[in-house]
């Protein structure tokens, strides 16, 4: 009786257990391939008189589910096919011995300085990135049309151009001495921006550190004082001079050059042949900054400095070009893992 048959059909696919995908893919042939029961089932159901073909029919469907259902629950407890043995590998696994991390000689620099400055009464103050156009350029006595506000220089976020990435730290100066009154002395660090060409020697983006003091009778040559305890410091090299320059924000204003000696080619190549390095520029705090923070001029005076960390980092670590920083090579990062 064909019922019969099928039900012992039943019970085998109920049965039959597997987690080899080929004795699996064997057992659908078996039933549901061009020569396999299910289709011989059909075959014979022609012959079967017409008041059971309802039945028999329902017993053909229900051997045909439990068989396809047998499949798709065998098939998924079947682990995925590796292709290759070398894929067998674990390549989540940490290798051993474990690498030690490193700090970025970036980060290392900023603290040696911040160290340095900590020792005289200065704390380190930062402030946001994305800047309006009044703590990066007004307050900071940038005329209307100075060069720097050119589009050449500034990344600007807002066609309104209010809102930009700061291009020096001196806009968190300008935060600090808003929100409170002298005595102050700060160092602000951090990512600048300029829309500059990269090269070798220049990106688009840099870190500062900026330095400010402010007080009663601050001098100029209470800068020039402090300046070298920090070349000192730093490099070893107290030898320094001071150029006059031009920034708006401050008047008189110069530009520090450190001794730094002619002793080896890279000496004469980083100097250009002169011994000097010009890494610092400062001056004494324009009384219009002052004024524009609510500090009184006629009561207290002040200085600000500030300049280039990767320029300082290329030169401590003889780094010859500043793309190095931002590439993330571990090659180049791990010869800083040692300095702490
Ligand atoms: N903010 C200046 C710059 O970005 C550096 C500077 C700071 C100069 C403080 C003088 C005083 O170049």
């Amino acid at each position: 009786m064909i019922i019969e048959q099928i039900k012992t059909h039943l019970k085998d696919v109920n049965d039959f257990q597997s987690t080899e995908s080929q004795e699996i893919q064997n057992f659908r042939q078996n039933y549901l391939g061009k020569k396999g029961i299910l289709n011989s089932l059909f075959a014979s159901f022609r012959d079967i008189p017409n008041e059971e073909k309802k039945e028999v029919g329902k017993w053909i469907n229900d051997l045909k589910v439990a068989v396809n259902e047998k499949v798709d629950s065998l098939q998924n407890s079947v682990a995925p096919k590796t292709s290759n043995t070398k894929n067998d590998e674990d390549l989540s696994k940490t290798p051993f011995p474990f690498p030690v991390g490193a700090r970025h000689p970036i980060n290392i620099v900023i603290d040696k300085i911040n160290t340095i400055f900590s020792r005289i009464g200065y704390s380190v103050v930062e402030g946001p990135e994305i800047e309006d156009d009044w703590h990066n350029f007004t307050a900071l006595n940038f005329t209307e049309n100075h060069p720097a506000r050119d589009m050449q220089d500034t990344f600007f976020v807002e066609k309104d151009m209010n809102s930009l990435l700061r291009t020096h730290t001196s806009s968190v100066q300008i935060r600090h001495m808003k929100d409170n009154q002298p005595p102050m002395r700060i160092l602000s660090p951090g990512r600048v921006f300029r829309n500059e060409a990269i090269s070798a020697r220049s990106h688009c983006i840099f870190h500062q550190i900026e330095g400010l003091y402010i007080d009663k009778n601050v001098s100029f040559a209470d800068l020039k004082n402090t300046l070298q305890y920090f070349t000192k410091a730093l490099f070893g090299k107290s030898k320094i001079r001071l150029r006059p320059s031009y920034f708006p924000f401050t008047e008189p204003s110069a530009e520090v050059d450190v001794y730094w000696g002619l002793e080896t080619e890279t000496d004469y190549k980083i100097t250009k042949g002169t011994g000097w390095l010009e890494i610092i520029g400062c001056g004494m705090v324009d009384p219009n900054v002052l004024e524009n923070c609510n500090i009184d001029p006629d009561k207290y005076s002040g200085f600000a400095f500030g300049m280039g960390i990767e320029r300082i980092a290329m030169l401590l670590y003889q780094i010859p070009d500043i793309r190095m920083f931002y590439e993330n090579d571990i090659r180049f990062l791990k010869q800083f893992s040692t300095e702490v």
